[in-house]
């Protein structure tokens, strides 16, 4: 998709489609603006009683050949209230009331007290990431027709720098969606492993992959018990992007890559979802975005090095029993009193092997637990950290993105619930504050000195209606989040 600033205004703006934002209850220029441009129209909007309300959009596809074809207004609500949340939800409107028509789609907004830049960045994004559809696993996909040319009228010519990035961050949010929302049989722990590959190649990333007689050797018990009820093998995933020029920060990201949880032995059974359990991948499905968006913004002074444990949780004679004992990397004992509680088991190794690469900050984004999702829902996803400045620092990443992300406590005493009579603890503590044991196990894993973080998206990862910019399925929730906090860190 292309995006630039167009220097043409109401008036003399040619293309295929030219979308309009109006405020409510307001007489204002962009009103008569309007008027003067497209006769009558004015009239018609007070016959279909269209106030500017934030709910409303009107539609009018104009005949005689000239341009433009179709003609959007959208209601953005109270001129005053307009904010950054404002103008995507405008951007996605526009973008969705497009459809059908190639070409040129014109944007204007009352651009207000946004900084240019941002907004320039905020309504590209918004528009590419509302337009995406997944037409992988279709025989005959039916042929889209979308705008393939994006111009953001009336903004000033120094905010085009805010479009630089857009297709970057977009293209790391679609590979994020295409991994999260691909099937079980297809998103194997050895697609995850290509895919690095097809990532490292082209942008020059460094690629080690370990298979599990590597796992085996460094002792990552953890991770392997997860897998050995599957017939697929597992995958431990790192990869490096290293900046050109002097190295200021190394940061780790670390994703949950269960790319089927079935629950094991604890089987996932009654409304437990398990048919949904392909999106288990979806805190590696966003790393692996973050990093494409990376390699290729190329960002000077931080190194990122990805990791990923890749596997599946299955059943056969060989899989975990309840109640087995394992050892992690760092020789600690777990004894595994649920199967089903798997994803902090793979990343206990993860976070272990992601400190040995000596990180200033490491941040791990996990489908981990029901628990968050009974806490937060489905657009706000739960941090956990050891460290106030990084959490502040995530937090303004998602406010910048537009996704949700709420700190919630480490608090110890909830640790005592996972202590074990045999083993050093257990991977599992009582259901109440089952999100917070969950974090609190994960800490366990972690340099003291390190700043960690952890994010619980279970409830982001996936959207069965779709909202806003997030069509129907896999969101690619963090990626904007991360790369935004990568950036902030450079
Ligand atoms: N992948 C699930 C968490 C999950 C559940 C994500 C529902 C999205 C929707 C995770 O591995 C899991 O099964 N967690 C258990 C932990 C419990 C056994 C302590 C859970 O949340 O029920
Ligand atoms: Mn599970
Ligand atoms: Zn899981």
């Amino acid at each position: 998709m292309r995006f630039s600033l167009s220097s043409a205004g109401l008036q003399d703006w040619n293309g295929d489609v030219l979308a309009v934002g109006l405020p409510q209850g307001d007489p204002s220029e962009t009103a008569a603006e309007l008027e003067k441009r497209f006769n009558g129209l004015v009239a018609t909007l007070e016959k279909r009683q269209f106030k500017g309300k934030s709910s409303e959009t009107f539609v009018s596809n104009l005949l005689g050949g000239a341009e433009p074809q179709r003609l959007l207004v959208i209601g953005l609500g109270e001129a005053a209230s307009i904010d950054l949340d404002g103008l995507r939800t405008a951007s996605s409107k526009a973008a969705k009331a497009a459809v059908g028509c190639t070409g040129r789609l014109g944007l204007l907004l009352p651009w207000l007290s946004i900084n240019p830049m941002e907004a320039c960045q905020i309504c590209a994004e918004s528009i590419r990431l509302s337009l995406y559809v997944d037409q992988r696993f279709q025989k005959d996909p039916e042929p889209r027709q979308i705008p393939e040319s994006i111009e953001l009228i009336g903004l000033p010519e120094q905010a085009a720098t805010g479009l630089q990035g857009v297709n970057a961050i977009c293209s790391g949010v679609e590979l994020a969606r295409e991994l999260v929302a691909a099937p079980p049989n297809v998103a194997t722990p050895t697609l995850l492993a290509e895919t690095a590959a097809d990532l490292a190649e082209p942008y020059g990333l460094e690629l080690n992959v370990l298979e599990r007689d590597d796992c085996e050797a460094r002792g990552m018990g953890a991770f392997l018990c997860v897998s050995q009820g599957s017939d697929l093998p597992p995958k431990f995933i790192h990869l490096i992007y290293r900046p050109e020029g002097e190295v200021k920060r190394r940061l780790a990201l670390v994703g949950k890559g269960l790319t089927f949880d079935s629950g094991g032995y604890n089987l996932k059974v009654g409304g437990a979802q398990i048919d949904m359990m392909k999106f288990d991948m979806g805190g590696s499905g966003t790393v692996f975005g973050a990093m494409r968006s990376i390699a290729e913004l190329k960002p000077s002074g931080v190194e990122v090095h990805m990791v990923v444990a890749s596997c599946e949780n299955m059943i056969n004679g060989s899989a975990v029993h309840p109640g087995d004992i394992v050892r992690a990397a760092d020789g600690s004992t777990i004894e595994i009193n649920n199967t089903d509680a798997e994803g902090r088991l793979t990343l206990a190794d993860a976070l272990l092997y992601a400190c040995e690469q000596k990180p200033d900050a490491v941040v791990d984004l996990a489908t981990l637990t029901g628990a968050c999702v009974v806490a937060l829902g489905d657009e706000i996803a739960g941090l956990w950290s050891n460290n106030d400045a990084m959490a502040e620092a995530l937090k303004e990443a998602a406010v910048a993105s537009g996704e949700g992300l709420w700190r919630m406590p480490l608090h110890k005493p909830y640790k005592d619930g996972l202590k074990s009579k045999l083993a050093d603890m257990k991977n599992t503590g009582p259901r109440p504050g089952g999100s917070i044991t969950a974090a609190l196990f994960l800490q366990g894993f972690v340099d003291k000195d390190t700043a960690w973080a952890h994010i619980d998206i279970a409830g982001t990862v996936w959207s069965d209606k779709g909202k806003g910019l997030n069509p129907p399925g896999a969101t690619g929730f963090g990626v904007r989040t991360l790369v935004n906090w990568v950036l902030s860190q450079a």
